[in-house]
């Protein structure tokens, strides 16, 4: 199967935002991933749905949020109605992870999870069925251009073991420091969807760059 590209636009630039947009389109990404952050649960702020909804009406891109952010739960309805195609939240936020995914569910809305580096994958058996996608972080979140922390292959074949004894087809996506250089392990690894900041909006040929890792297969 292709790997899908979820581009982070936090690495873009952001005074030309709607040139941007329309070379990721012509590029032919998936998604568009939103980086939420509070300042809280991460030591740095970002945007919040207002921006997501202004960049949602120039495109057609499925949205790609995730939140990281503490209390997720009071923010559902509003970014989904923002436009996230995909709401994905952290397991080290909540105490009630399949309550939080039911309630986006509701939504009509995908649900996702993310685990921090240091968290142990095995703590995501039990919410498997209850997720759509689970986003490994590669880097401890709150910053795009981090360098890639090379354990990460381990949980993502220790994750894919998982979803595949428990049969729960979730999809793998991840996050952080992933592009040229380690794209064939990430997808060898069982990555479904790679999101990609910095290694993405650097490119002078981003349609090229695309159609290379898209032309990959395991
Ligand atoms: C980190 C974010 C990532 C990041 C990706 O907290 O969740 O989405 O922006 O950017 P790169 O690919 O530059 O690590
Ligand atoms: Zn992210």
């Amino acid at each position: 199967m292709t790997v899908e590209i979820s581009p982070s636009i936090l690495a873009a630039d952001f005074l030309h935002l709607e040139k941007e947009i329309k070379g990721l389109e012509d590029a032919g990404v998936d998604y568009i991933h939103f980086d939420v952050m509070d300042g809280h649960f991460v030591p740095n702020l970002t945007f919040g749905m207002s921006f997501i909804s202004s960049i949602k009406k120039m495109t057609s891109l499925r949205g790609d949020t995730h939140l990281m952010i503490t209390n997720p739960q009071h923010y559902v309805k509003e970014y989904i109605e923002a436009g996230s195609d995909i709401l994905t939240f952290h397991y080290e936020t909540t105490h009630f992870p399949i309550r939080l995914s039911q309630q986006i569910r509701e939504h009509k809305c995908k649900a996702g999870i993310s685990i921090n580096p240091t968290t142990s994958v095995q703590v995501l058996k039990d919410i498997l069925p209850h997720v759509d996608h689970i986003l490994l972080m590669s880097v401890e979140p709150g910053f795009y251009g981090q360098k890639f922390i090379k354990n990460s292959f381990k949980r993502i074949e220790e994750l894919k073991e998982m979803i595949i004894h428990e049969k729960t087809n979730n999809k793998i996506k991840v996050d952080g420091g992933a592009g040229l250089s380690n794209y064939k392990q990430l997808i060898d690894a069982g990555a479904d969807i790679l999101v990609i900041g910095n290694d993405l909006f650097i490119q002078k040929d981003i349609k090229s760059y695309v159609r290379k890792i898209k032309e990959y297969e395991k």
